[in-house]
């Protein structure tokens, strides 16, 4: 279950200001879940988890089955949400040196990007293999999946023939439109849905996550027992529920001029995670001339770098820190005779005994350096908190993004770098006037 502690945010503000709040986040949380509020027909992601599997998981299991069966590498080719989902959610729980492990399919991810020397590494690592792909896009015309689907497409005909090929392409897209589903009815590849009402960031739930999921050899089923459990536990309508604590005390840091809000992991298997977080609260949030903008740090990686900066820069910033309990297997210091490097001290300790003095005395130096922390508790790294977790932060962006007053379904920034791509590429309908 996941736990939400605001103790660090009071040199910043005030109880009172956070009660202050109550009707806003009420209203805000109301809207949503009543569907009443900017973006409601993309709201689909409310009733994706689920205590029970549902067909659309039974398919995805047995098709993951086959692909493990007949793949050594599953390619997963898409960008926003239907990478950052995917990506987080199987470094998170199987480490980020998952594809070294031997015991599945490697999972490795393609159209993310436009990198010449990135796609050429990746025809490097298939050549010899058998793999497959998982076109995953909501539109089906995104440039940078679309160029890498027509690629692979080819790859896999040449190494297999036309008939062994379309065994091994799966689509996930739109039930009926885009040229991603007109692609799949016509050449007959297995394809899979993302609802209509279920936009690209709050798609992970959907067979977006959950094939490259199950390829991975993850527990697909207990993953949505996480989000259903934290579906069920973030209902209520008070402070009490831990998504109502969170999206109140980053508005209220925000109008006290926070405007960084930095994920802090103590995991680094949690980077993508982040990954995945900022997009979420990115695009929901950054329009209108408003929203936190939202970066991501690896403790303790990175206080050795941004530390610096978060310990003594401007006051602008605040951080939401994720702690897992730690794996119930320890890791002991042990003693060295000699005592050369002086850590002595430690033997006997483990640790994750250290890694919490470490995070205890970086909470109270950032919190002495006027940086609010919120922290965000949960269980040990498994499928099923990481369930959670998604369901967790998907709703708080909701209610925090109605809390701005802003439209948490579009992204509408995001059309004019691609304008601007497409009048220099030449695309039919984006022809510059003279
Ligand atoms: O959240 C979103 O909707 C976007 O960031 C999309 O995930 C991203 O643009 C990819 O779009 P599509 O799935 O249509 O290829």
């Amino acid at each position: 279950m996941i736990n939400v502690d605001i103790s660090n945010v009071w040199g910043e503000c005030s109880l009172n200001d956070l009660l202050g709040l109550e009707k806003e986040v009420f209203e805000a949380h109301k809207m949503l879940i009543e569907r009443k509020g900017p973006g409601n027909d993309y709201l689909g992601w409310l009733d994706l988890p689920s205590f029970e599997a549902t067909d659309e998981m039974r398919r995805i299991v047995s098709a993951a089955k086959r692909i493990r069966e007949h793949s050594e590498v599953f390619v997963v080719v898409g960008i926003g949400g239907s990478y950052l989902g995917p990506r987080a959610a199987i470094e998170l729980v199987k480490g980020q040196n998952h594809n070294l492990r031997g015991r599945d399919p490697q999972i490795f991810f393609a159209g993310n990007n436009l990198s010449t020397r990135a796609w050429q590494e990746l025809c490097a690592l298939l050549e010899g293999k058998d793999f497959s792909i998982n076109i995953i896009s909501k539109s089906g015309t995104t440039t940078e999946p679309a160029i890498a689907t027509r690629a692979l497409k080819w790859m896999l005909e040449r190494k297999y023939g036309a008939d062994e090929a379309k065994k091994r392409i799966f689509v996930t897209t739109d039930p009926a439109k885009g040229a991603l589903r007109q692609i799949a009815t016509e050449e007959g590849y297995e394809s899979f849905v993302i609802p209509p009402d279920v936009g690209g960031r709050y798609s992970v739930l959907t067979a977006v996550g959950l094939l490259p999921l199950a390829v991975a050899g993850m527990d697909i089923t207990e993953l949505m027992f996480g989000a259903a459990a934290a579906k069920r536990d973030l209902g209520a309508f008070s402070f009490e529920n831990p998504a109502w604590l969170y999206a109140a005390a980053r508005n209220l840091l925000y109008r006290n001029g926070k405007k960084l809000e930095i994920l802090c992991n103590w995991e680094p298997s949690a980077r993508l995670f982040g990954g995945w977080w900022q997009q979420l609260f990115g695009e929901s949030e950054g329009k209108d001339g408003k929203g936190i903008f939202p970066v991501t740090a690896e403790f303790t990686a990175d206080l050795h770098s941004l530390g610096q900066m978060i310990q003594q820069g401007e006051r602008n910033l605040f951080e939401t820190v994720i702690r897992f309990v730690p794996p119930r297997k320890r890791t002991m210091i042990e003693m060295d005779w000699k005592n050369l490097d002086g850590l002595n001290y430690l033997e006997g300790k483990s640790l994750d005994f250290v890694e919490e003095q470490a995070f205890q005395g970086t909470l109270a130096a950032h919190v002495d350096g006027g940086v609010p922390v919120i922290l965000v508790q949960a269980d040990e790294v498994c499928d099923r908190t990481l369930g959670e977790l998604f369901y967790f932060f998907e709703l708080s962006c909701g209610i925090s993004a109605y809390m701005l007053g802003v439209n948490p379904f579009n992204q509408p920034g995001v059309e004019f770098y691609k304008r601007n791509m497409f009048q220099l590429l030449g695309k039919p309908g984006y022809e510059i006037k003279q």
